[in-house]
């Protein structure tokens, strides 16, 4: 392991609750243990078999202030939003919204039965951009480049850049890094993480291992600093997500799915909303 290689500063386990019309999933950043990971304001990992647990979806919502990422792993989800956008979230895809000064969208499963599973990240704008345009990137499986940089190592780039490859999606106040990392039984990989960003990786299969630190599924490691981090599978094949993002260091007031700089633009969120001004 090279000196520079990032710990494990702060470990958290997911917390069970419910969003949108009733979708039960487990939280991971955006809880008392976890309040934000700046630039990262929120984490939602979904996964059901059980259609009740998400055949409610997320009806039309508002955002304004940040953008949400929902990266699928099983299963399919309708997104439709007032800005005409629309698109199909299936196994493999990423949706890179911009809410900006204001969308209202919807998130609806598109299927009655079987595995629903993924994620949905929230990523904070700097004051400059929260009042920008709403963007919309839906990219295809087929757009995430896929590479393999050693025997056991299987990387799919989402953002940023890993093994020679460069993601698809463009945040430029972020300039993050989003990586969904699997590890065959014995495999480990060393993965550059820019020196300034703050990160943190997520199991979703397996056990991995970080330094002195075994993370089992469904716990969270924020990352401490350095240059890389090094993940090790732990007693069989792991897969986990490596996310980090540049901070932006200023304040956060959230308030349900508004996400500014101060009460007063909170307020005003509110005001504008309710005035059908998204
Ligand atoms: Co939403």
């Amino acid at each position: 392991m090279s000196e520079t290689s990032r710990a494990i500063v702060k470990t958290v386990a997911g917390q069970p609750t419910s969003d949108g019309a009733g979708v039960k999933l487990n939280r991971v950043i955006g809880t008392q243990a976890l309040p934000d990971l700046d630039p990262f304001l929120m984490l939602d990992e979904f996964r059901s078999n059980n259609a009740g647990d998400y055949i409610a979806g997320f009806p039309d919502h508002p955002h304004r202030g940040f953008e949400t990422v929902t990266y699928m792993l099983a299963g399919r989800m309708r997104h439709g939003d007032n800005q005409g956008n629309t698109g199909l979230l299936r196994p493999g895809s990423v949706q890179w919204m911009t809410a900006g000064r204001g969308i209202v969208h919807s998130e609806m499963p598109e299927q009655e039965d079987g595995l629903m599973w993924g994620f949905q990240l929230w990523v904070n704008l700097p004051a400059r951009d929260k009042m920008t345009a709403p963007a919309y990137q839906d990219i295809d499986p087929e757009r995430i480049p896929q590479v393999r940089p050693a025997e056991g190592v299987t990387i799919r780039v989402l953002a940023g850049d890993a093994g020679g490859a460069t993601g698809p999606v463009a945040a430029p106040a972020t300039q993050p890094l989003y990586l969904d990392i699997a590890l065959a039984d014995g495999a480990r990989h060393e993965q550059a993480v820019p020196p300034g960003h703050n990160g943190f990786v997520y199991v979703f299969e397996g056990k991995a291992r970080i330094g002195e630190t075994v993370l089992p599924r469904g716990s969270l490691g924020v990352l401490g600093p350095g240059e890389s981090v090094t993940a090790a599978a732990q007693g069989g094949d792991t897969r986990l997500i490596l996310v980090a993002g540049h901070p932006l260091g200023e304040p956060v007031v959230k308030y349900g799915p508004f996400v500014m700089n101060s009460e007063q633009e909170i307020h005003q969120a509110i005001a504008d909303f309710q005035a059908g001004r998204f």
